[in-house]
């Protein structure tokens, strides 16, 4: 078995090299591949780059890959070896919260292209997944603000008393509790065919808010926003109380939002949810109970009520 450890420059420094050093050490035939930290990195051109250097080195169909690393590192690696000599073993390593709780479960691997998000990847298990939340001591404030938000998000669809226990909880627990959640809902739904939509909870309105900043929002932020948005839209549409909605906000730091309705629908209208052009949402009934609508976990909501969110989300701070 060969071993192709792939990792981006910034993991390697911390982890790959001295991890590389470990494995070579006890006799592994192994190898250490890298690309540039970065969303800007989850290319094809990253991934046939990478095909490119195995080929040369003669890795393969007895490779295994190691992916160390975040979200990025994860999705990109997770895909290379789904198609690399039709598919080889792969083991991950998640280095971040957000991979930890979310990108390195359910077997989703990808990358994006200039028109969309994820649109190129497939469905793939690990053999292995390692977490070891040492890693995390090194991780920057701004990446565990988003691996907050996706464990919070966690909670909101599929365990209440984990969103409202979440800061009095140690890291290594919360961490547990939100692979616990994540790995019932994609147990149910594996193909994203309706439950694990709520998955998607904040990120229609938050992946829209990210597109229109150019990315200068971050993924976190954004997705807060989203969460708190489409709560919001619960809570007009009659199906979420007041006191879930304001226990959601005061969850979430304050955002003002700084881009038109019409700005926000043309990008929110694309999303993959969306029928026809017209938006749908993942609503929530209570903290931990998002709405099943017979069973799509999505909904369209009247344009109105989004326009009149929008609208009101941007005249105030809230
Ligand atoms: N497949 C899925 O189901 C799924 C789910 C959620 C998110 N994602 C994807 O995950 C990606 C985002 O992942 P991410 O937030 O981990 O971003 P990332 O992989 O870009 O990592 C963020 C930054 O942290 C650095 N880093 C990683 N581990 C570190 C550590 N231990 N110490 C210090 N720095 C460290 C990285 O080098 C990078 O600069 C997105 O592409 C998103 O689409 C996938």
């Amino acid at each position: 078995m060969r071993y192709a450890l792939i990792t981006d420059d910034h993991v390697e420094k911390l982890y790959g090299i001295p991890f590389y050093n470990h494995l070579y050490s006890l006799g592994l035939d192994i190898q250490l591949f890298s690309f540039p930290a970065g969303e800007s990195s989850k290319t094809r051109a990253t991934k046939e780059k990478l095909e490119d250097a195995l080929l040369s080195q003669g890795f393969s169909r007895d490779t295994t890959i190691i992916a160390l690393g975040g979200g990025v590192v994860t999705d990109l690696a997770g895909f290379l070896a789904s198609t690399f000599c039709r598919g080889v073993d792969l083991i991950l390593i998640p280095t971040t919260v957000l991979a930890m709780v979310d990108a390195a479960i359910g077997g989703k691997t990808g990358v994006n292209t200039d028109l969309g998000k994820n649109m190129i990847g497939s469905f793939y298990s690990p053999q292995k997944l390692f977490i070891l939340p040492e890693f995390l001591k090194t991780l920057p404030e701004k990446e565990w603000f988003n691996g907050g938000v996706e464990m919070l998000k966690a909670g909101l669809v599929g365990d209440g008393e984990f969103f409202q226990e979440f800061s009095n909880i140690p890291i290594e627990d919360a961490i547990e509790r939100a692979i616990e959640i994540k790995r019932r809902i994609v147990a149910l739904d594996p193909h994203e065919k309706g439950l694990r939509r709520v998955l998607n909870l904040g990120h229609t309105i938050g992946h829209a808010l990210e597109t229109l900043s150019d990315y200068t929002i971050s993924h976190g932020q954004a997705v807060a926003a989203g969460i708190v948005l489409e709560a919001r839209l619960s809570y007009e549409m009659g199906i979420l109380k007041k006191e879930a909605l304001e226990q959601i906000e005061g969850r979430f730091p304050p955002v003002t939002l700084s881009f038109d309705f019409k700005a926000v629908f043309d990008v929110i209208r694309k999303d993959k949810k969306s029928e026809n052009g017209c938006p749908r949402f993942v609503l929530l009934q209570d903290i931990g109970v998002p709405l099943s609508c017979a069973g799509t976990y999505c909904q369209e909501v009247p344009l109105e009520i989004l326009q009149r969110v929008l609208d009101e989300t941007s005249l105030s701070t809230f």
